[in-house]
């Protein structure tokens, strides 16, 4: 098999990749190891920065998400049984997030390519991608139980953290930046309306606690747990308990219960590779960086990545322009460090440390209080939350 752009993995990146080179007229080829019902159904993310519902907006894979996402202008932050609101348009000139969900995001592309773009298979697991630094690279792969080769002109890893394209790049030229945290996070999807109309981020002697949201009667809630806790120990009355401990006010407000759909835990880890390029080998999303949830930042890495990859295919394809492909490291790069800082400072503003002695502990209120107090520091916080420039 033979194209232009070989794409692995079918999660947000590579899927609004190869919408975009659809849209340019440039032939590409995703190879997605799991079934599409796993793709869709996958729970993770929930919030679109602006800028990336913008993108897909301009990708024309916007109209479902304009329809039934919910537009949020602010969050809550709650510490000490109080509530402060973070006010996104005042403080950044407009800006607000979108809620809608990640498997939505997949659903919306998954139908968009298979009504006109290129292939798009299931089942087919990239095993390796070989001759990168050449001008003709190939993916080695296994589908429907028989291995094949794609030979391109350009290989995009979008195959996640534990994806097969990274191992591409040469030891001798990659460097690994990386940060592990004492705790996880339990997340629980569950079929009642959202008991707050915002993201409520909570900080708690307990643990942070984090109520979100899937669409006006569905909720997204998560508790931080211990590194190595495990989904079954933890009964849906533990985690209704739990979760009325860590963000219970003072001012009557109550958290509704309701059956819950799906249970899961998610390890916490910071993780840079760089650079993002080697080659005809160009890393994008997870398969390149790793934030730790709190902030919201990783699909929204994703999104800025292949804008900006997308960009730099069309130009080189179309004239040989390398300008975009040279620059395609550092540039991404940029915007994931300061997203790897926002993550990392949201995390340790909310979240138990085990480790955490009472000077940590009034540390952490002091910040909180910091953004409840000055708008400076509000607003550092909303123009993160709400998203860098691509660049
Ligand atoms: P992935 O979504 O991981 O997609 C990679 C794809 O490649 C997968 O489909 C995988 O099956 C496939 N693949 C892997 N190996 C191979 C192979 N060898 N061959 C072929 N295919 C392969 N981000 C936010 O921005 N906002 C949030 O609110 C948010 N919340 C989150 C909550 C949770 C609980 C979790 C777990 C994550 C959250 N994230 C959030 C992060 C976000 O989900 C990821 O950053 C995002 O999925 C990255 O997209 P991706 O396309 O780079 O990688
Ligand atoms: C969700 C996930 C996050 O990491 C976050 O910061 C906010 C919301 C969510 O899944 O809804």
């Amino acid at each position: 098999m033979r194209t232009t752009v070989a794409i692995i993995g079918a999660g947000p990146a590579g899927l609004l990749l190869a919408r975009l080179l659809d849209r340019a007229g440039i032939d590409s080829v995703v190879l997605e190891s799991r079934d599409r019902a796993y793709v869709e159904r996958r729970q993770r993310a929930g919030i679109l920065e602006q800028g990336t519902a913008d993108a897909l907006r301009a990708a024309g894979a916007g109209a479902r998400m304009d329809r039934e996402g919910l537009v949020h202008t602010g969050i809550e932050l709650r510490f000490d049984r109080r509530r402060h609101r973070v006010d996104f348009p005042s403080l950044t000139g407009g800006r607000s997030v979108t809620v809608y969900a990640q498997t939505e995001v997949c659903k919306d592309l998954i139908a968009l390519r298979f009504r006109g773009g290129g292939p798009l298979l299931f089942g087919a697991e990239a095993l390796a991608v070989e001759d990168a630094d050449t001008a003709s690279p190939r993916v080695r792969y296994r589908h429907e139980g028989r291995e094949g080769v794609l030979d391109c002109a350009y290989v995009a890893g979008c195959d996640g953290y534990w994806g097969v394209s990274r191992a591409a790049v040469p030891p001798a030229l990659s460097r690994t930046y990386e940060r592990t945290y004492p705790y996880a996070w339990l997340g629980v999807l569950a079929d009642v309306p959202p008991s707050h109309d915002e993201l409520v981020y909570a900080r708690h002697d307990r643990g942070f606690a984090l109520l979100s949201m899937r669409s006006p009667t569905v909720s997204r809630l998560y508790l931080q747990v211990p590194a190595g806790a495990r989904a079954a120990d933890w009964s849906a009355a533990a985690v209704w308990d739990e979760l009325d401990l860590r963000l219970a006010t003072d001012d009557g407000w109550r958290l509704e219960r309701g059956p819950i759909t799906a249970t899961s835990v998610t390890p916490m880890r910071s993780h840079v590779h760089e650079p993002m390029r080697h080659g005809r080998l160009f890393l994008a999303g997870d398969a390149a960086h790793i934030v730790p949830p709190t902030g919201a930042k990783g699909l929204n890495l994703a999104v800025g990545d292949v804008v900006t990859l997308a960009r730099a295919l069309v130009a080189h394809h179309g004239t040989g322009d390398p300008t975009g492909l040279d620059t395609y490291s550092a540039t991404c790069l940029r915007r994931v460090w300061q997203a790897e800082r926002f993550a990392y400072a949201m995390t340790a503003m909310l979240h138990r440390d085990p480790a955490a002695t009472p000077f940590d502990d009034r540390l952490q209120r002091a910040r909180l209080d910091r953004i409840a107090g000055s708008r400076a520091a509000a607003t550092d916080l909303a123009e993160s939350y709400t998203g860098l420039p691509f660049g």
